[in-house]
Order: structure tokens, then C-alpha cells, then sequence
């Protein structure tokens, strides 16, 4: 459902997956796509390699393209790093912060994402500000007090809905294939709703940004998934790698 002015967004998270005989997949993406008029946004967020290729690959397209971490300064001597900026110079639009594989795998803290996205920001970049329960945080009844806490945590100043985009993904849904259910999803998107009052500037624009669910999205469940209120698309691993399978996701906007 779309209680938003922003149409949904179905971005794709290749992680660490893909190499240049990958760009076939976004031809055949381009494909499927044309001819037909999803009611949402498309975003592929390939690894960093694959940014200049599949920028120019997607320059005649309506498909947008996204990175997956960015370091939060400018420049300087941070090796291995990337800023917002060389980023953005890619004709990337985008980049994800805090996804919960770089939180666990990198030790990323909520005051790491705020500076960030923030660097998001500064580049002029969307921050898509990836937020989620462990298994055992939600065993223990603890999820929207997560949730309140990474909110308050990871979003910089100057959050709106045209910069900000949240993603909510369960840790314990990451490439598992289990999926809370519709009510649990609705749950928490309400929740993220109403917490982002406090970060933005008051419910109506809290209203505007976009809460992506992610975790497992797959053809088979996307559509239910996406009728839940107050999500406004997906973030999809595994299944945004080929082609069919992300267009299956898409398709629930169709
Ligand atoms: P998955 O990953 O779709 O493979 O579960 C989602 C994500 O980590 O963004």
C-alpha cells in the first residue's frame, strides 16, 4: 500500500555478487522491462567494481543504480575505502548504509551509519538506512525497542523522504528464507512510521519516506509482502541477481 508520494521502490542488493559477465542479467532486465510500467521505482545496487559499467549499461534505462556502503568522509587516507562522492560520480543515485551483514562483519555501531548517511546527504546521494531485529532480540520481545534505538541512532540531521529511504529487514530473514509474517511486518513499518516523526520534520513528511521491507523477498511472497501497510517496496538480496527472478518481485507492481 502507498502512503507515500514517492512511488515504492524495488531495489536490488547484489552484495559481494557479480562481475562484468553479470551486466547480461541487466540487459535482460532492460528486456523484460520495457513495454511495461511497474508502479514503482527499480534500483540494482551492484558492488562497487561494477558501478561505471552498469552505469553506462543502464543510461538509456529507467532503472536506477545504487552502492552498497560508502566511508564518511570525503577523502584521505582510509584504504580500501570509498567515498559518497566517487560514488556518486558513478551515476549512482544511491548507497545503503547499515545493512546488518557490514554492522555484524565490520562492526558497524548506529553512530558509524549516522555518519554515513549523513556523507550520503553531502553528496547528494539517497541514504537507504538498513534497520532490523536479531532473532534473539525478537524471541525476547525487544523488536521495537530496536528499532526505536537504530532510528534514533543511525539517521544523521537533515533526514527527509526525497534523501532518506529506511529499510527494514529482520536480521534473522537475511538470505534464510523465512519471512515475519504480514502482521509482524505491519507491526514494525507502523512502528518505524511513527518513530520517524521525531527524525524528520513531523508526521507528514514521516508519512512520505519510504519503509522498504527486506528479507527474503521472493517472487512467491512479494506480493503479499508489499500489500502490507506502510511498506514501499522491497530490498532484495538473493533474488535481485537474475533477472527472472527480480522481474517476479517487480511484478508485484504490475
Ligand atoms: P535476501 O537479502 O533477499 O537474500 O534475504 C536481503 C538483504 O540483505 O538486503
Amino acid at each position: 500500500m502507498t502512503t507515500t508520494n514517492f512511488p515504492p521502490l524495488v531495489a536490488g542488493n547484489w552484495k559481494m555478487n557479480g562481475t562484468l559477465a553479470s551486466l547480461a542479467e541487466v540487459d535482460a532486465l532492460k528486456e523484460k522491462l520495457a513495454g511495461v510500467n511497474p508502479a514503482c521505482d527499480v534500483m540494482i545496487c551492484p558492488p562497487f567494481t561494477l558501478l561505471f559499467p552498469m552505469g553506462e549499461r543502464l543510461n538509456d534505462s529507467s532503472i536506477a543504480m545504487g552502492a552498497q556502503d560508502c566511508h564518511w568522509e570525503e577523502k584521505g587516507a582510509h584504504t580500501g575505502d570509498i567515498a559518497a562522492e566517487m560514488i556518486a560520480e558513478t551515476g549512482a543515485t544511491a548507497v545503503i548504509v547499515g545493512h546488518s551483514e557490514r554492522r555484524t562483519d565490520h562492526h558497524e555501531t548506529d553512530e558509524i551509519v549516522q555518519k554515513k548517511a549523513a556523507a550520503a546527504h553531502r553528496a547528494g546521494l539517497i541514504a537507504i538506512i538498513c534497520i532490523g531485529e536479531t532473532i534473539d532480540e525478537r524471541k525476547a520481545g525487544r523488536t521495537l525497542d530496536v528499532l526505536s534505538t537504530q532510528i534514533a541512532g543511525s539517521l544523521p540531521e537533515g533526514c527527509n523522504a526525497a534523501n532518506t529511504i529506511i529499510a527494514y529487514e529482520p536480521v534473522w530473514a537475511i538470505g534464510t528464507g523465512l519471512t515475519p509474517t504480514p502482521e509482524e511486518v505491519a507491526e514494525a513499518h507502523a512502528h518505524i512510521r511513527k518513530e520517524l516523526a521525531a527524525k524528520v520534520s513531523g508526521e507528514e513528511e514521516a508519512a512520505r519516506v519510504r519503509i522498504l521491507y527486506g528479507g527474503s523477498v521472493k517472487p512467491n511472497n512479494a506480493k503479499e509482502l508489499m500489500a502490507v501497510e506502510n511498506v514501499n517496496g522491497a530490498l532484495v538480496g538473493g533474488a535481485s541477481l537474475k533477472a527472472d527472478d527480480f522481474f517476479g518481485i517487480i511484478s508485484a507492481y504490475l
